[in-house]
């Protein structure tokens, strides 16, 4: 067998993971939770969930990732302590493959949406206003194409590897989506009306708390860390064995919540800076607009009062919400690729692009239904079946494999790990408390 590949390097990884992991679940999907959730309460309840329960989850992926050197499927079988534990070690491993596939086959669509965006700025500049109305009016003809066009480039991307592909893009793409983030906050917060929006996103409104709201930021962790679907798996099955995984893991957990803390600062100033230009922000329920109308209607109108500006200003947005897209929806599609390169005879190349046209044949099915089937998918992947999953790979670490096994792939790269904190808490904590709280949280919220 051909050596596997790796990330050459910590930072390849980090950049890798955190790219994988910020997405338009941090962007988008954080800061308008947290404003229709009550505000500071939900981010509140939501870093507690990110490091009490979706660390130790990650942990457990990439744990197992870099023990197997293997995908998700394959990685889970090898685990596997008998025949039943086999069994179940394909199954969860193949449902993995499967939700990760329609994760970004909706993910995709959506993302084309920002490139339509993003080529509308570019066509207003360039003068060219019959193209530009085009691109921002929703219909069939223009979601196909740019869905097929995002998953171009992010076949393009995986069809290089993890060195040349992955890493290298992410390390390219990460540090510009912090500037533009950046930037783009200083410019939204000398505007009127955005301390209104701090108002909202910092100041806990505790009427707002509903008993989803856990449900919802356990949902949103898991969707926000990539859990479940075996992408941190198969990133952290490419990690060489110098490095020490909680270090990497409290890292890439880290990175994550504060971008999805700072996003929160742009986001919900640049709402309410909008409602100061004269934009509708709140739905016929006396609800702030949360979900695609709040990107592609009220951004869009505050971007268009702005004048001059108001083109760069939603040029920058745009790179930003597509270059967070890409660097998640890579991670998405390296899980079905490492399972097919690794399962069957085919190239990289090769099974990049027989799934990756798979995938395309699963979007345009979701495009024709729109009505029946976007949000059907969305919420079958990550309302249910992503913390299902987490909760049966919390199973694998703690009850199928052994407490030794688990000590020796913890010191490789943390020779001392035994004597840490870690170690104390984590494989209790994974086996017992992890599983019972995500099963507690999901029962409750699907019930209640
Ligand atoms: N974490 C990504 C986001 O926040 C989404 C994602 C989910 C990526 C599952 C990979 C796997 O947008």
């Amino acid at each position: 067998m051909a050596s596997r590949e790796q990330f050459s390097s910590k930072t390849g990884f980090i950049m890798a993971a955190a790219g994988s992991a910020i997405g338009l679940g941090n962007i988008w999907g954080f800061p308008t939770q947290t404003a229709s959730n009550g505000g500071a309460a939900f981010v509140l309840v939501y870093f507690i969930l990110a490091f009490c329960l979706a660390y130790p989850a990650l942990m457990a992926e990439l744990i197992i990732g870099r023990h197997a050197r293997a995908n998700v499927f394959t990685a889970l079988r090898g685990i596997a302590t008998g025949p039943f534990t086999r069994f179940l070690g394909g199954f969860v491993g193949g449902y993995g493959v499967l939700v990760a596939s329609l994760i970004l086959s909706f993910y995709a669509i959506v993302a084309g949406w920002m490139l339509a965006y993003l080529g509308e700025a570019i066509a207003r500049l360039l003068g060219m206003d019959q193209l530009a109305g085009w691109l921002i009016s929703f219909g069939f003809e223009r979601n196909m194409l740019l869905m097929g066009l995002f998953m171009m480039l992010t076949m393009a991307i995986i069809a290089k590897g993890i060195e040349g592909g992955i890493e290298k893009w992410s390390t390219r793409l990460m540090p510009m989506l912090l500037i533009i983030l950046i930037a783009l906050i200083g410019y939204v917060l000398t505007q009127s009306g955005a301390q209104e929006g701090l108002r909202v996103y910092l100041l806990p409104d505790l009427s707002q708390v509903r008993p989803v709201l856990i449900l919802d930021a356990m949902g949103q962790a898991f969707f926000s860390l990539s859990l479940g679907v075996g992408t941190m798996l198969v990133y952290g099955s490419y990690l060489d064995e110098k490095e020490s995984l909680p270090k990497l893991g409290a890292a890439v957990t880290l990175v994550d919540a504060g971008i999805a803390f700072i996003a929160g600062l742009l986001i919900i100033p640049a709402i309410y800076v909008a409602k100061e230009h004269g934009a509708t922000i709140f739905n016929d329920s006396g609800e702030l607009i949360a979900g695609p109308d709040l990107i592609f209607q009220v951004l869009p109108a505050l971007f268009n009062s702005m004048g001059e500006v108001g083109v760069l200003v939603a040029l920058a947005f745009f790179v930003l919400m597509s270059i967070a897209s890409l660097t998640s929806s890579i991670s998405m599609l390296e899980v079905p690729v490492s399972f097919a390169t690794e399962e069957t005879k085919a190239s990289r190349k090769q099974a990049t692009l027989i799934i990756g046209l798979l995938i395309f044949c699963v979007s345009s099915l979701i495009l024709s239904y729109f009505e029946q089937l976007f949000s059907l998918v969305i919420d079958l992947t990550t309302v249910y079946s992503q913390p299902l999953l987490g909760l049966l790979l919390c199973v694998f670490v703690g009850w199928i494999w052994h407490r030794d096994n688990l000590l020796q792939e913890l010191s490789k790269g943390h020779p001392t790990i035994s004597e840490t904190w870690f170690w104390k808490i984590w494989p209790s904590y994974v086996k017992i408390f992890c599983p019972i709280l995500i099963l507690a949280t999901f029962v409750q919220g699907v019930i209640g």
